[in-house]
Formats: C-alpha cells, sequence, structure tokens
C-alpha cells in the first residue's frame, strides 16, 4: 500500500479499497479463476500501470460502446480512469476533431509495439474503402497503421469477429471481420481475441480487458479465439429454462401456458442449444437474459448471425444440444469411442476431469479420431452428464 495508489487516497479509503476487492472478487469469479490466482489477480491489477488503448471503430452501430458503458464489475469508470489509458474512441473521448486525430497519433509514436487496439465494427472493402473513412482516412489504411503498433488486438462484436449485420448478403460493402483481413493478408497478424455478441454481454468485455491488464496476457482462448470463460459453453447449458427443456415441456406459442409458465422456448426458434455466450452466466446488466424475458436466444454471437436467418424458425429436433444426453458427446462417443471401451460410459475408468489432459497430452495410446476444443468439450460434458 502506497500514499500513491487511487484505491487508498480518497475520500473514504476503506471503502474505495472495499469497492475494488469486491470488483477484482466478481472478476476473479466470472474469470472462474483459481483460488491462489484471484489474489494475485487483485493485487497484481492495483499495481498495474494503465495500458494504453486506440479503439477504433469502424461499420458499426456504437451498440458495443453501449454495451461496455453498461458494464458493472469493473465498471467503465475504473476502466478508463484507473486500469487503462483509452488515448482514442470516437465515443468516449473528451477531444475531437483535430486534438482526437493528433491524441491516436502520439499514441501510435509514442507506445508502439506495447498498446492494445480493440476493435468495433466491420471493415467494408468496396469502393476503394470509400465506405469507411475517418477524418478522410480509409479505415483499412487506419486499421494496417494501428495494428502495426499494436501487441494485440480485441475484436468486439459479431461484426468485427465474424462480419456480422454489416456483412449480411448481399453484403454490398464487402464488409469483413478481423480475422478474415488477417488471414487474407490484407492487414499485420497480431495476437487476435474474438468477443462475439450482438453486442457482446458488457462484462465479458471490461473482464478481458481487465484481465490483460493485471496479467499481461490474454485469456484462454477456443478455436474460434473466444476466451474459453465466457464462451466455453452454449448459452442453453445455463439457461433458467432448461429443466423444462430436459422434461419436453415446450411453449407452442408467444402467449401460451407454456409461455406463461416458462416453459422451454426450443420451438420457438431459441439457438441457445448452438450458441457459445455468457448471457446466462453473467447476465445482462445483472437482471437477466433474453430467455429470462420470454424471448428466444437469436444466435447473436455465432458466425452467421442474420445469414442464417429464422429468427423464430426452431432449430432442427434432431440438432445435437450440448450437455444433453444424445447431443454431440453421445455421437462422439457412439461413432468413436465403444469400439475400443465398454458401451456405458458409466464403466470408462478415466476420471471425466483427466479426459480433456488426456487427450491434449499426446500419452494416449494412438487413437484414429483427433478432437478439437469443441468435440472434446461436448465428449467431456457427455462423460459427466453420464455419470451424475
Ligand atoms: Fe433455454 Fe433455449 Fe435451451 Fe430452452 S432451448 S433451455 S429456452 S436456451
Ligand atoms: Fe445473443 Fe442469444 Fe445472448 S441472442 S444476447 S447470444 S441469449
Amino acid at each position: 500500500m502506497t500514499a500513491s495508489d487511487p484505491y487508498l487516497t480518497q475520500a473514504s479509503p476503506v471503502s474505495s479499497r472495499r469497492k475494488f476487492l469486491k470488483q477484482c472478487a466478481v472478476l476473479a469469479s466470472l474469470l472462474a479463476l483459481p483460488a491462489g490466482e484471484a489474489a494475485l489477480f487483485a493485487a497484481t491489477l492495483r499495481k498495474a500501470a494503465r495500458l494504453p488503448v486506440i479503439w477504433l471503430s469502424l461499420q458499426e452501430c456504437t451498440g458495443c460502446t453501449e454495451s461496455l458503458a453498461r458494464a458493472s464489475a469493473p465498471n467503465l469508470e475504473s476502466l478508463i480512469f484507473d486500469w487503462l489509458s483509452l488515448d482514442y474512441h470516437h465515443t468516449l473521448q473528451a477531444a475531437s476533431g483535430i486534438a482526437a486525430e493528433e491524441a491516436r497519433e502520439s499514441t501510435l509514436a509514442d507506445h508502439a509495439g506495447k498498446l492494445l487496439l480493440v476493435v468495433d465494427g466491420a471493415l467494408p472493402l468496396a469502393m476503394a474503402g470509400g465506405c469507411c473513412t475517418i477524418a478522410g482516412q480509409d479505415c483499412l489504411s487506419l486499421l494496417r497503421r494501428c495494428l502495426a503498433a499494436a501487441e494485440s488486438v480485441i475484436a468486439v462484436g459479431s461484426c468485427a469477429c465474424f462480419g456480422g449485420l454489416a456483412a449480411a448478403t448481399p453484403n454490398p460493402t464487402d464488409a469483413q471481420s478481423i480475422s478474415d483481413l488477417m488471414s487474407r493478408g490484407l492487414i499485420p497478424e497480431r495476437p487476435l481475441v474474438n468477443l462475439p455478441g450482438c453486442p457482446p454481454v458488457p462484462e465479458v468485455i471490461a473482464a478481458v480487458l481487465a484481465y490483460r491488464v493485471a496479467f499481461g496476457r490474454m485469456p484462454d482462448l477456443d478455436d474460434r479465439r473466444r476466451p474459453l470463460a465466457f464462451y466455453g459453453e452454449t448459452v442453453h447449458e445455463r439457461c433458467s429454462r432448461r429443466g423444462h427443456f430436459q422434461a419436453g415441456r415446450f411453449a407452442e406459442t408467444f402467449d401460451d401456458m407454456g409461455a406463461r409458465a416458462g416453459w422451454c422456448l426450443f420451438r420457438l426458434g431459441c439457438k441457445g442449444p448452438v450458441t457459445h455466450n455468457a448471457c446466462a452466466l453473467v447476465r445482462w446488466n445483472g437482471v437477466g437474459n433474453p430467455m429470462e424475458s420470454g424471448h428466444p436466444c437469436l444466435g447473436c454471437a455465432e458466425p452467421g448471425f442474420w445469414d442464417r436467418g429464422g429468427f423464430y424458425a426452431a432449430l432442427p429436433e434432431s440438432v445435437p444440444v450440448s450437455g444433453e444426453p444424445g447431443g454431440k458427446g453421445a455421437e462422439l462417443y457412439q461413432s468413436q469411442c465403444i469400439y475400443c471401451h465398454d458401451a456405458d460410459p458409466v464403466h470408462f475408468r478415466t476420471a471425466t476431469d483427466d479426459i480433456a489432459g488426456l487427450f491434449e497430452s499426446g500419452t494416449l495410446r494412438a487413437h484414429r479420431f483427433k478432437l478439437d476444443s469443441e468435440e472434446t468439450r461436448a465428449l467431456v460434458e457427455y462423460f459427466r452428464e453420464s455419470r451424475r
């Protein structure tokens, strides 16, 4: 504790410190940090230098910034006054015009190689970049320059992650996601974290930024570069209506008795079983989520949102539902495992928690198949469910 500690030099140091520790505890729990790491998280975050950040808003609707402004743990105030040096953000910065552009340019020059770039919105390539310009510069050139000076980049929102609404058919502006631009060699490659959602959950944006500040690295990611802590499960797996799904109780219309009784919205088009997001885990504005408001999940955090269409068209009854018996994990077990192992997973001798590690370690006898991270998760979840 030092005299310059921002949490101990305010009017009420004890309450400020309590508030800070409370925020850290919430963050640690959201990020599913082990107990030891949670204490380290608070200590490190308190001492961490503010991270220079440039936030570029491209072809977007400001929904992602609106979402960030509603974060509560940490809130926007803590983020931008204590942990980040948010040097450039169209909507949030006080400066405008030439002063705003100069702020961005001096950050690019002073923190080259050390700054964090955050991007919301897709990047349109049509009309030689004329569809999206900032202060007279085409955004592709600006993005290239900012990436060249960035140590890593966070794509916030489904447009930046997967193209989103901007890239929906017929995609008149040739809108592209950050990862597509990187894989096509149109922008410099940098470590990339995707936080999809339309918009993303506020606490997910805030927690990932705080994690980067505290630990100097990004959290563990899945194969779509999404943080596992928030996108490792489907919306369905944490949904408060899941018991009704399992019991076969489905609302058939938005105003029938089932809907009024809170039954499952699968037949009203819910995409929760195939959508990875933290909505049912973190809850929007600390209050609820679409399903708790009586509306199905539209799948806004998955690639192809909009083009897949059919917001209220039900998924096929046969869709593999992760976490449910008969879901993807069961299919994998039946198609790949039972040639060598017992047909009943209850008799599988390896501890459930060891299965993923064994697959990744390469110490198992040769298996005829390789699982990607999503398949491994589905298989592990199948064992977990089967052994309950
Ligand atoms: Fe919830 Fe939708 Fe799953 Fe039903 S299908 S339990 S409403 S996420
Ligand atoms: Fe989007 Fe579904 Fe959450 S529509 S906000 S991922 S519940």
